[in-house]
């Protein structure tokens, strides 16, 4: 199923419905398995109810939300009417029972088709869990404070999971809390959410957005919540299946080793055990699954539409920064690499600190890379010119050492603390350089046009009469359309 799974994805495929799955000891699987779902940046906007290219607007309508212009009359206000709507539909309403709750399944993880998915896994692991606490001392109503994450989650047992939340993440700053105050947290393992609810559950939201108003705000409708029938939560009422517990302080057990996104098998470390007290599904179940390995995988899809989705909140901090991007094959985190229009000298440096300071989830970038307007920072070949021609290693590069670090990067000579490295491939100006700088070269526009017109008619239908003459990569590709005849 994982060779299918990462085969599909990589020629760009459809969801994944599994109808004859089965577990490792021969039994046939309870109910089909789902994959792929977010295979394709297309779905993962269709998830946020969005086209693909409407996504960099709506990135634009969230930092208007987080942070409003100042009303300026009442004409202003009522023509923001439909933003004030938005945010308001985000309260979830709260059902007496959701369809995720029409049958009760008793406690029994075994009965679920759990993928194992690498040869050499610990065991079966649920890789699509999202997992919903709510803080020591807030009560079930209290939505606004829930979190919810993505952590995958290994079957101990029948009746025991494991919820690997990494340090920095919601769910364990939840259980912090619970265990500073010596009291069990309940925990729900909602398996199938709506993809409003699946996608705000993977978006690295602030502390401070609950995940559950943010999906009503993708969804264009409010989030639809039922009290869990075992533990005090609220559940999203439209899942497939929800796991219902308990995690107790201190009791832990080693995870893994499991395969992940990095492209290795994570080393052994103790994660916090969750006490399954209830099971409930829908009538006809799916259970959604995915692989993590090396880039591309499902998560490297998924992180690229939200690259582009928080590109305007990143630009609200950091005005100059034109572009952001995070290579897929770069563990979609690790490496960034950044285009500002560039206007005082020292200003790539400055960028760099505040990509990495400023904001937190920059924390695990490893290497930034800063070029100009002119340069596509999604093109390896665009930003590989700009380094080679303007930077110099001795001059232009900034290692830090000390640097928070996720263990998951065993490079790193310490756990949790690693270096960084900044490379400022932009133009030098002012004090920056004392030499005549470079200047790049360029075409008459109107020879440009003249050739691509005479490359049409001798070369037609090669798709060399839109190359640009003085663009390298629109040539190759020009060329490897096939051999033509003139
Ligand atoms: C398929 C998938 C699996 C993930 N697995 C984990 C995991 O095992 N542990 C973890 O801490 N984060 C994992 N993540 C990332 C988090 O879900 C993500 O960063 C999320 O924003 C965390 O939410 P939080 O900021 O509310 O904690 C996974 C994400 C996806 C999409």
């Amino acid at each position: 199923m994982t060779a299918v799974q990462l085969a599909c994805l990589r020629a760009g495929g459809p969801v994944l419905r599994f109808d004859a799955a089965r577990h490792g000891d021969g039994r046939p699987a309870a109910m089909p398995v789902l994959a792929n779902l977010f295979g394709t940046p297309e779905r993962v906007a269709a998830g946020m109810g969005l086209a693909l290219d409407e996504v960099p607007a709506f990135g634009a309508f969230l930092a208007a939300l987080r942070s409003p212009p100042p009303v300026d009359g009442m004409r202003d206000a009522l023509s923001r009417w439909p933003l004030l709507k938005a945010a308001l539909a985000t309260r979830p309403r709260v059902l007496p029972r959701g369809p995720a709750q029409e049958v009760a399944a008793g406690a029994d993880l075994t009965r679920l088709p759990v993928q194992t998915p690498w040869p050499g896994d610990a065991g079966p692991l649920i890789t699509w869990p999202v997992v919903v606490t709510r803080p020591h001392g807030s009560e079930a109503a209290q939505t606004g404070r829930y979190n919810l994450g993505v952590y995958r989650a290994q079957v101990l047992g029948p009746d025991r999971l494991i919820l690997r939340w990494l340090a920095h993440r919601g769910g364990a700053a939840h259980a912090r809390g619970w265990a500073a105050a010596g009291e069990p947290m309940p925990v729900a393992v909602v398996l199938g959410a709506d993809p409003a609810t699946l996608l705000s559950a993977a978006l690295p939201l602030p502390e401070t957005v609950s995940e559950l108003s943010f999906s009503g705000v993708l969804r264009g409708s409010r989030t639809e919540v039922a009290p869990a029938r075992s533990v005090p939560l609220m559940v999203p009422a439209h899942a497939e299946i929800v796991i219902e517990g308990w995690v107790h302080p201190g009791e832990t057990a080693p995870e893994g080793p499991f395969g992940d996104h990095t492209g290795y098998y994570n080393a052994v470390e103790p994660f916090p055990v969750m006490r399954v007290s209830a099971i409930t599904e829908r009538r006809d179940p799916l259970y959604l699954t995915t692989v993590t390995g090396r880039p591309p995988d499902e998560p490297a899809v998924i992180g690229e539409v939200f690259n582009t989705l928080a590109l305007p909140l990143i630009r609200a901090q950091i005005p100059e920064l034109r572009d952001l991007w995070l290579p897929p094959a770069a563990c979609s985190y690790r490496i960034a690499v950044v285009q500002i229009a560039k206007r005082y000298p020292g200003q790539a440096r400055r960028v760099m600190l505040a990509l990495w300071g400023m904001l937190a989830q920059f924390s695990y970038t490893k290497m930034i890379v800063v070029v100009d307007e002119d340069i596509d920072p999604r093109d390896w070949d665009d930003v590989a010119w700009a380094m080679s021609t303007r930077m110099d290693p001795a001059r232009d590069v900034v290692v830090l050492d000390g640097t928070p670090m996720d263990y998951l990067d065993f490079a790193s000579p310490r756990a949790g603390l690693a270096g960084k490295l900044g490379i400022d491939a932009t133009t030098k100006i002012g004090a920056e350089t004392e030499r005549e700088w470079g200047r790049v070269m360029a075409l008459d526009p109107a020879h440009e046009a003249r050739a691509a017109e005479i490359l049409a008619r001798h070369l037609p239908g090669s798709g060399a009469g839109q190359a640009r003459a003085d663009d390298p990569r629109r040539l190759r590709r020009a060329e490897t359309a096939g051999p033509a005849s003139v």
